[in-house]
């Protein structure tokens, strides 16, 4: 695997690779890897010629100082990972090259609703500092194919928004879970053993609605989950809701859409937990 730190070495590597008429896969990451995130890294080395894996802990996207202190950064153990998973390149961007204008200077992206809903509603320029990180990676590697996972569901949308025009292809990527259901998740490091185990509980609700729900209307179903994840032991719904796979707006009923995707966000000892369910 090779490593490379500034942009204009990346890209003298992949203009030769480009030239050879070889497919470039782009897997963006904030590191601390799990089995998620290589489910990406392998689909991109099945599809692809080249994987190129980025490592960037984007200060923008986080809204709490707090937790971009916190989010871990195992380096050494993420490398180990890549290279046994085979990765290509991995590319380890520096601020001053993703941010040439400073972290103050951001671009605005217009996002539609997608700014303010849902996720975006309680980290206020989370998603907009997402596009801004994406948009300049995406400068840098220029992939025929960006691997995103369906776990962050309304990224996907918001990055589909930012890509525009042919290349690259967005392919998303199925949820990755722990045996007992929970998401995989880099900030599951920060739950403890309790709150570990009881944080399977969300899951739980959502393949209760995969599985039964078509047999209750929405308005129900919501309740009922929410109820249900709201009295496990120090867990609080922020918002678990129903909306339209594809345009991403709030629905009340199945019939309001022919994809249906129910999404929540949890805070389980103040660590905000994300699921979804594709209902189709
Ligand atoms: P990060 O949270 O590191 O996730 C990197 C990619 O892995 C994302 O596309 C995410 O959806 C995917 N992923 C995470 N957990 C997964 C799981 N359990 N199953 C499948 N895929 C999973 O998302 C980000 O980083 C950042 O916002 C980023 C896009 C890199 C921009 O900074």
């Amino acid at each position: 695997m090779i490593l490379l730190q500034h942009a204009a070495d990346l890209k003298k590597l992949l203009d030769t690779k480009r030239q050879a008429n070889l497919t470039i896969g782009f897997v963006p990451t904030m590191g601390a890897l799990h089995q998620g995130h290589l489910s990406l890294i392998n689909r991109s080395k099945s599809e692809n010629s080249i994987t190129v894996c980025s490592i960037y802990v984007n200060p923008t996207q986080f809204n709490d100082p707090k937790d971009l202190e916190k989010y871990p950064r195992p380096i050494e153990h993420d490398i180990e990972i890549l290279s046994a998973a085979h990765c290509d390149v991995l590319f380890l961007p520096l601020t001053e090259e993703v941010y040439p204008g400073g972290l103050n200077k951001l671009k605005h992206y217009e996002l539609g609703h997608l700014e303010n809903f849902l996720e975006g509603a309680s980290r206020p320029g989370h998603f907009n500092g997402v596009a801004n990180v994406v948009d300049r990676l995406l400068q840098f590697v220029q992939p025929d194919r960006l691997y995103l996972g369906q776990k962050d569901f309304q990224q996907v949308k918001v990055i589909e928004k930012v890509v525009t025009g042919l290349k690259p292809a967005i392919v998303m990527c199925p949820i990755v879970r722990e045996a007992d259901g929970l998401a995989m998740s880099s900030r599951n490091v920060r739950l403890n053993e309790v709150q570990r185990k009881n944080a399977a509980g969300i899951s739980h609700q959502l393949f209760f609605i995969r599985d039964h729900g078509k047999e209750f209307p929405l308005a129900e179903l919501k309740q009922q989950a929410v109820e249900r994840i709201n009295s496990i032991p120090e867990a609080q719904v922020d918002y678990l809701e129903f909306c339209d796979a594809e345009k991403f707006t709030l629905i009340n009923n199945w019939k309001d859409a022919p994809k249906i995707v129910c999404v929540t966000s949890v805070l389980v000892g103040g660590v905000r937990l994300l699921d979804n369910m594709l209902l189709y």
